[in-house]
């Protein structure tokens, strides 16, 4: 039984560099909460600082962690190489027995337990990094970035064996990755970082569907999410948005059941859009845009359809400086136009050629809609 309390953690490197910054986060008993973000939001570094910030001595600390490299003894034997930390600790070797063959058993790795590391594969090594951990009895998993190494087809079956794993064995479980799939289908909660902050914490379709930012809106979901500026218009019964030159008409309920956008009414705002909200074929509460075709994908179950839309773009690491603003003027003035580059899912066997002007169909109840200066959801 372990829950996981970190209050207001910081961490500056010797150099000087704000690697995290006041992070709070509660992981209750049980739990498996992903920590995800782009490479060097500082992850590691927060579940190092998991690690070591305790008040208990290390040899007490019921920790295990797994990492991405797993170095395996080559010389022992699979079974030898789990018990390791356990014949360190002079536990007894019937004892150290009884926990490798369990730890076989969970991890289908019992025909194995007597061969050498060099004749498992990836997968079967990875498991065994995880055996590692799982005979310690531990009360906490710390777990970074452990399928990186691993290539596409083991990643995806890994990834169900660990979310299996953990819910059986019930250790709460604080899993690093930048892998927003992972993140999206491994855990409880999923805890989003980026420069050091947590942007937010929430059960992965919460996160999916109401993005508390910019950021968190445009990492979760892949393809990922179409951002763009548009200016809200309310007048009458009926609202719409305002896209370059064109005019996306929106529900007005849309815009009642949120305060924060009702009050922007004749103001710039960023809309966000979803993939699989945008139609090749008019649907009813669909409204029509034209877009010019960038990139045509055909994935087999789908087409991926990525294109562009005369409008300003969002960039959001110039959020709220004021520079993308100058930028679009200076632009506006030497005859330029800015354009959005958006991504729609298509049903399989559509074909478009690069460059094709085509129209796609946008539901307009089914739109994000941020502050154009903070980034933040507007609710
Ligand atoms: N020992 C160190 N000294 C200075 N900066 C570091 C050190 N370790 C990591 N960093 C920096 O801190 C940031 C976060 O690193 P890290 O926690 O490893 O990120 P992540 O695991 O999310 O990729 C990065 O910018 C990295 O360069
Ligand atoms: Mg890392």
């Amino acid at each position: 039984m372990a829950e996981l309390v970190l209050t207001e953690i910081d961490k500056v490197y010797d150099n000087g560099f704000y690697a995290v910054k006041d992070l709070s986060l509660d992981v209750a008993d049980g739990e498996f909460l992903v920590l995800v973000g782009p490479s060097g939001c500082g992850k590691t570094t927060a579940l190092r600082m998991v690690a070591v910030v305790n008040d208990i001595g290390p040899r007490d600390r019921n920790i295990a962690m797994v990492f991405q490299s797993y170095a395996l003894y080559p010389h022992m034997t699979v079974g030898e190489n789990i018990g390791f930390g356990l014949a360190l600790r002079h536990e007894g070797k019937a004892e150290i027995k009884e926990k490798v063959d369990r730890a076989g058993r969970l991890l289908d790795l019992t025909s194995m337990l007597t061969r050498k590391p060099k004749q498992l594969s990836g997968g079967q090594r990875q498991r065994v990094a995880m055996g590692r951990a799982i005979v310690r009895d531990a009360e906490l998993f710390l777990m970074d970035e452990p399928l990186s190494n691993l290539d596409a087809k083991l990643r995806v079956q890994m990834r169900a064996e660990i979310a299996s794993l953990q819910r059986d064995l019930g250790i709460t479980t604080v899993y690093v990755t930048h892998d927003q799939v992972e993140a999206m289908t491994m855990g409880h909660r999923v805890a989003v970082m980026r420069l050091g902050e947590l942007q937010q914490v929430a059960p992965p379709q919460d996160l999916y569907d109401n993005p508390d930012n910019i950021f968190v809106a445009g990492f979760i979901g892949t393809p990922p999410m179409t951002l763009m500026h548009a200016i809200l218009n309310v007048e009458g019964d009926s609202a719409g948005l305002r896209i370059g030159s064109q005019y996306l008409p929106i529900p007005r309920w849309v815009v009642d059941a949120r305060a924060d956008l009702a009050g922007k009414n004749g103001q710039e705002i960023i809309v966000g859009l979803r993939a699989e909200d945008i139609f090749h074929e008019q649907r009813e509460g669909s409204h029509p845009l034209e877009v010019t075709v960038v990139l045509s994908e055909a994935l087999g179950s789908s087409v991926h359809l990525t294109f562009g839309l005369a409008g300003t773009p969002v960039d959001e690491s110039r959020l709220g400086s004021g520079l993308a603003k100058e930028e679009e003027q200076e632009l506006t003035r030497l005859g330029h136009s800015k354009e959005i580059e958006g991504v729609a899912v298509f049903p399989p066997r559509l074909h478009f050629g690069t460059g094709d002007a085509i129209t796609v169909f946008a539901d307009g109840s089914r739109l994000h809609f941020f502050d154009v200066e903070s980034g933040r959801a507007l609710r």
